[in-house]
């Protein structure tokens, strides 16, 4: 079959000079592709080659200057990613990790995510369906996987080997989680936290901790085995916060240091306010606020609101870690909006520390918005 060629003229040049990885419906010329196709990409005298969908604001997603990927190509770029964790695969106090980070690791909307001896692997646009089989075959050789599975809107399919269980267990920097790869949020678990949720454990020690937005309690849990005296873990799901209880047994701690509570984190922390009740370490790690630019400013004022009320419940001298996973919204801008929470909540807020996302979900020089997520820790003093 010839492969369909767009001419998307030359303004569009140095977009596909760039390397970055994504052309949007509005830049394409009238075409007859249909959702997966490949297609060849011209503008000026670059040319590139990717998947073409036919829902969604990006139509095109490349992945390669020269050609169509071949097998070959695609068994290379899997195992550059997989070098990339090798540092990760060769630990064995964490099993549990992200193994392909899409545009981060050259692959386009492909995902997949480590449980132990299984990977779950999603997909954000229904074009890459077609690579999958590829991509899980080399994962699971290369890994020595029991199997790779996909994560759809009904639960789990197989790509390769095994079906995963119901419920898998694995760890974290040595401490236990459980992970629901059918109806879990992301894959089953926010991997992306990791190196976060390890700096809190180091920062917990003797402090009350409230930890909200907190799924399935990860952070609660690092905090109690860092020493914290008590946590509280809020999350609007109450399976997520049950589980939170579950994780914080599992790890050998105690139930009676762990509070969790199923609740709107936006009705909760005015209650908090009203109670006039304060936390030592207060960790405020909401969901994506934004999908898209036109969200911006609504997830600019949402975040405003939250990190004015959690600076408000952090009491004299104790610490707030507030994270952003918006990609709209620029680690820049984030800062602007905590700076901003800090004075009208009337607190004085000291940056100690600076994070965002592990070495495994890396950031292309060429796709500067993949570096979405912002962790800041603040300390924070009456004014
Ligand atoms: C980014 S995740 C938190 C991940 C978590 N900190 C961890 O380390 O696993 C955001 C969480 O916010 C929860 N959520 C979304 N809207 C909420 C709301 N209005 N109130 C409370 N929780 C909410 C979701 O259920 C999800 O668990």
């Amino acid at each position: 079959m010839t492969l369909a060629t767009l001419n998307l003229g030359p303004a569009l040049e140095p977009a596909l000079v760039s390397g970055h990885p994504w052309i949007y419906r509005n830049h394409l010329p009238r075409h007859r592709l249909n959702s997966g196709d490949w297609v060849r990409l011209e503008a000026g005298r670059a040319v590139s080659h990717g998947l073409y969908d036919a829902e969604g604001a990006i139509a095109v997603r490349l992945f390669a200057r020269d050609a169509v990927p071949d097998t070959d190509l695609l068994r290379r770029r899997v195992r550059e990613a997989l070098a990339l964790r090798a540092p990760l695969t060769e630990r064995t106090d964490t099993d549990a990790y992200r193994l392909l980070h899409g545009e981060g690791d050259f692959l386009p909307a492909i995902v997949a995510d480590r449980y132990g001896r299984f990977a779950a692997v999603k997909a954000y646009a229904d074009s890459v369906t077609r690579l999958l089989p590829t991509v899980a075959r080399e994962l699971g050789s290369a890994l020595g996987l029991k199997g790779v599975a996909l994560r759809g809107a009904d639960g789990l399919e197989p790509l390769w080997g095994e079906l995963p269980p119901p419920e898998v267990s694995v760890t974290e920097n040595g401490l236990r989680f459980h992970a629901d790869l059918r109806r879990g949020q992301k894959t089953g678990l926010f991997l992306d936290q990791r190196d976060n949720r390890a700096l809190i454990r180091e920062l917990a020690a003797g402090r009350r901790v409230l930890n909200l937005f907190s799924y399935t309690g990860g952070f609660s849990v690092y905090a109690l085995a860092g020493g914290a005296e008590l946590a509280v873990s809020v999350d609007v799901a109450d399976a997520a916060v049950r589980e939170a209880d579950r994780a914080v047994a599992d790890n050998g701690l105690e139930p009676a240091r762990h509070r969790a509570v199923a609740a709107d984190v936006f009705d909760f922390l005015p209650q908090l306010e009203q109670r006039d009740e304060r936390y030592d370490l207060v960790i405020l790690d909401p969901p994506s606020l934004a999908r898209s630019a036109d969200q911006r400013r609504r997830a600019q004022r949402a975040y405003l609101k939250l990190n004015r009320a959690a600076f408000g419940a952090v009491a004299p001298g104790g610490l707030l870690a507030t994270a952003s996973c918006t990609a709209q919204v620029s680690p820049e801008a984030f800062q602007r909006l905590v700076a901003e929470a800090a004075r009208s909540a009337g607190v004085r807020a000291q940056l100690i520390a600076e994070r965002g996302q592990p070495r495994d979900h890396p950031v292309p020089s060429s796709f500067p918005e993949g570096r979405y997520l912002k962790f800041l820790v603040y300390r924070v003093l009456p004014a």
